[in-house]
């Protein structure tokens, strides 16, 4: 039985969207982003108890059951996930929930005998399995369960255009027929579809194809909206599918590049190029002490942080060197590109969980200029985002992406474990050159270190 009248329904459906809208507003700043996020859940809670009270329902503890299940999975994963491996997580929940679109649609199916909602279904089960197979994909990729440098074969993109040919003849004839055979048949190229979309897809463009896929799975829950005939699926799978859309562009201009490229560079042989091989010339190397007084008697350091420092999780230890440099009357500042660390505003959220004022984290047109007026730029576990190879090197994975200009300081200091190379897995020249200093270890320890003997110059 159900309690509440449609217009009641209506209603309800219409607070939950505002709150989605308003959610997304919150999203926008690091300062407002956890409101964002509990007001998104609010609208979220909303939505599902008015399906409760509103729709009748069939087989409630079964519901109730999954629901159960899918928290006690969830909501632990969620806790314990470090901030280094969000993206992973967004992968695979944003798979969970294009699979999810595509079972309901697929169960519809022997509901309707309306060919129109039938065409929504059909595009239901394919994006939502593109998604599905796509985000496992990225996730086994993320997680390094299996090799992240692009995967290509001979063949692959006369594969590739013979499934999707295939697939949308099976939309076709399941649109035409309701045949539930063709639709699981649908089904399979879809997820077939989403396996090859995504293997010739190497390392530093993962996260994007996330965000891309993240779009997909927001169209497919739009249309199982259309399927369900509701309202509040409809608006929020399209307000997920426009911001990731959105995030997906912005994403790869920061890297310099368009989602074509991104999607069909390797199969050109594009973004399969650059090496991991580690080389063996020599480089400067530096104690914690040298680096102190470098930085000590500068007139203006720059701090680059990078993927390095969310690793060591040396935020605290960076904001106190900051500290410790101002109150010797050095100008500090940090410079934030779009792309460093694992995901869309990485670095902000790091600094900003350690109090960083914002007006010292600068973006990456602001400060470009400025390193030329620096003594020091400090780069903290960061790599690709400072690689002039993005510049020079026209073979290079991030060629073409926009780069802090790092080696127009006097002096770049490094702070990194090694000579390996960052996510795209190319060697960075700057490390060889004559005004670089390395500090090897771990960024924590050697900024603690680093701190330490700033205090006591
Ligand atoms: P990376 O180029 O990945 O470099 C990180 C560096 O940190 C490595 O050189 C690594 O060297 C060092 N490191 C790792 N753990 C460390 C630790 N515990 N202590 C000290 N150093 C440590 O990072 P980046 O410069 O931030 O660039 C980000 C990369 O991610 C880019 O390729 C970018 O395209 C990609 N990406 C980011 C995004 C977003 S939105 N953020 C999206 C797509 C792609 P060692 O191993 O020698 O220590």
């Amino acid at each position: 039985m159900s309690f509440l009248d449609p217009t009641w329904t209506g209603l309800l459906y219409l607070v939950a969207a505002a709150l989605f809208i308003l959610a997304l507003m919150g999203l926008n700043s690091p300062r407002t982003a956890r409101r964002g996020n509990l007001v998104g859940a609010a609208g979220a809670a909303l939505g599902v108890v008015t399906v409760f009270l509103s729709a009748r329902l069939d087989n409630i503890p079964w519901i109730l059951a999954a629901i159960a299940v899918g928290t006690a999975v969830a909501a632990p994963v969620a806790r314990r996930v470090k901030m280094t491996q969000m993206p992973q997580l967004v992968a695979a929940f944003n798979g969970v929930g294009g699979g999810a679109a595509a079972l309901v649609a697929l169960l519809e199916l022997a509901h309707t005998g309306d060919a129109w909602v039938r065409l929504a279904i059909a595009f239901t089960l394919l994006v939502g399995a593109v998604s599905f197979a796509g985000s496992a994909i990225t996730f086994a990729k993320l997680q390094e369960l299996m090799t992240t440098r692009p995967v290509v074969f001979r063949g692959l993109p006369v594969i590739m255009a013979a499934v999707l040919l295939a697939a949308v003849g099976a939309a076709v004839a399941v649109v035409l027929t309701g045949s539930l055979p063709l639709a699981l048949a649908l089904l399979v190229l879809g997820l077939a579809a989403g396996v090859l979309l995504v293997l010739p897809v190497g390392g530093a463009d993962v996260p994007i194809v996330i965000s891309l896929l993240n779009a997909f799975t927001g169209l497919a829950v739009a249309a199982s909206g259309l399927v369900l005939g509701n309202v509040l699926l409809l608006v929020a799978g399209t307000l997920v599918g426009a911001s990731g859309t959105i995030l997906t562009r912005a994403m790869a201009a920061a890297m310099g590049r368009s989602v074509a490229g991104i999607l069909f560079g390797a199969f050109r042989g594009g973004s399969t190029a650059g090496s991991t091989a580690v080389s063996e010339r020599p480089v400067r190397s530096s104690s914690a002490e040298d680096v102190a007084v470098l930085l000590g008697y500068a007139q203006r350091v720059i701090i680059v942080p990078g993927y390095g420092l969310a690793v060591a999780q040396g935020q605290h230890t960076a904001a106190e060197l900051a500290k410790a440099l101002q109150l010797r009357g050095i100008q500090v500042d940090f410079a934030i590109h779009p792309v460093a660390g694992r995901m869309p505003g990485h670095m902000n959220v790091l600094l900003a969980e350690a109090n960083v004022p914002y007006e010292e984290l600068k973006e990456m047109t602001e400060i470009n200029s400025e390193f030329k007026t620096a003594d020091v730029a400090l780069v903290v576990g960061a790599n690709d985002v400072v690689n002039p190879a993005a510049k020079t090197s026209s073979g290079s994975p991030i060629f073409g992406m926009p780069i802090l200009e790092v080696a127009d300081a006097r002096q770049v200091v490094f702070l990194k474990r090694s000579m390996r190379p960052g996510f795209a897995g190319i060697e960075n020249e700057l490390l060889y050159e004559p005004q670089t200093t390395l500090l090897f270890g771990d960024a924590k320890d050697s900024l603690t270190k680093v701190l330490g003997a700033v205090k006591a110059l």
